[in-house]
């Protein structure tokens, strides 16, 4: 059945992957990416698709509902996919109240408009993308599974815990079809070089300090953004109306470890020393509240609907390390800034 499909913050990391790849393999759907471009929305992401007859963006701030409204009247839609929010742990501690407005106002907005301008609710679906960093902070041992209690520990995973607790009072409420997915940490193509992967490489080729929070011992459980994105397909289509997804790839490394592969693997591309890049580690003050550890159980997404990820760790880094040096543009002009004109430049006039 062909659908209406809004994806919000679609110029940004994982939704830049997940537009792309739903333009390319569901043309009989409309996609309507809408994204008030922040510094972190890059419509360079989607330069594969801009083109496409099934893509349609709109620059639209989830805090204005007329806009909102005029976005669903306009392009009459179908269902939503939700990732549009502020994303970086490190800015909700210096600024929380701008994560109170884009991921908790921002997603009560959209599930208002979708609840008023979805007339029979049986036959929409609102999709939202939520983090683990919902769970807190696995102290001793441990996953987290779709039945851990919600115990967010920054300002950003409360603002996230926030969202996901309206999108299912929503369906208790109002009888919204809802589906909410958890996944650990993504790395990638596209993604802005604030967080440790790309903050790394960037620094690493550019003989910089590798700035590394502590002791580097925090661990992450890290997962291939394009395998985010096929996994998001795949509940979309098929999962569960009013379910929870954990989607992870069982994947866990201590935050030193990484930046070790990292400067290992970037001597050998670079053609530099081994241990050249090594040097470059520099231990800092502590993030504030920092959580020890995430760890996802994805048993259940696995065993209920068959998804794995499809790349091993080392293969995605060094797919990734491969895609930030041959596209050395792309970084030049998120970090001064240059890439906030791509719009004026290739979209204001159509
Ligand atoms: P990102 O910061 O790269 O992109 C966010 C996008 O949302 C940007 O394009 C930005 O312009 C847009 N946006 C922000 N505020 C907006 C607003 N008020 N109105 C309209 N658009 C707005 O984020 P990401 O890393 O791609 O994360 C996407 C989603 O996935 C988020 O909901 C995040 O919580 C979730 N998530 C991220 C990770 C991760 O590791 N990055 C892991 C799990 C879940
Ligand atoms: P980040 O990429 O910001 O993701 P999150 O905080 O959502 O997990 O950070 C990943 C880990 O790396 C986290 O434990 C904090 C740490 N970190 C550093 O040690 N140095 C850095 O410069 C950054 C950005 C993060």
């Amino acid at each position: 059945m062909s659908k209406n499909l809004l994806i919000t913050g679609g110029a940004g990391f994982i939704g830049s992957h997940l537009v792309q790849l739903l333009v390319e393999k569901y043309k009989s759907y409309k996609i309507i990416n809408l994204d008030c471009l922040t510094y972190a929305g890059n419509l360079e992401n989607l330069k594969a698709v801009e083109g496409a007859s099934n893509y349609f963006f709109e620059k639209v701030n989830l805090l204005d509902v007329a806009e909102l409204e005029r976005v669903f009247d306009e392009h009459n839609i179908t269902d939503v996919i939700h990732l549009a929010a502020e994303s970086h742990v490190d800015r909700s501690i210096s600024d929380p109240l701008a994560f109170v407005n884009t991921n908790v106002i921002g997603t009560v907005n959209l599930l208002n408009v979708a609840k008023s301008k979805w007339t029979d609710l049986d036959k929409h679906l609102f999709y939202h993308v939520s983090t683990d960093e919902v769970y807190g902070s696995l102290d001793d041992g441990g996953f987290f599974t779709e039945e851990t209690p919600y115990d967010p520990q920054s300002p950003y995973s409360a603002s996230k815990a926030a969202s996901d607790h309206f999108v299912r009072a929503y369906t208790n409420t109002y009888g919204l079809k809802t589906v909410i997915t958890n996944c650990s940490n993504n790395y990638g193509p596209n993604q802005f070089p604030e967080k440790l992967i790309p903050l790394c490489i960037h620094n690493i080729r550019n003989n910089k300090p590798l700035p590394v929070y502590g002791k580097g011992e925090n661990i992450r459980d890290w997962l291939y953004v394009v395998d985010h994105a096929r996994a998001i397909d795949l509940i979309f289509h098929e999962g569960k109306v009013g379910e929870t997804y954990n989607i992870g790839g069982f994947n866990e490394w201590k935050n030193i470890d990484i930046v070790k592969l990292l400067c290992k693997k970037m001597d050998e591309k670079l053609n530099r020393p081994t241990g050249t890049s090594e040097k470059l580690i520099t231990y800092v003050k502590d993030r504030a509240g920092h959580d020890l550890r995430y760890a996802i159980d994805a048993n259940k997404i696995k065993n209920e609907l068959g998804w794995e990820p499809s790349l091993q760790f080392e293969e995605g880094i060094s797919k990734t390390i491969d895609w930030y040096l041959e596209n050395e543009t792309w970084l030049n002009n998120v970090t001064s800034g240059n890439y906030q004109k791509y719009y004026s430049e290739h979209y204001q006039d159509r």
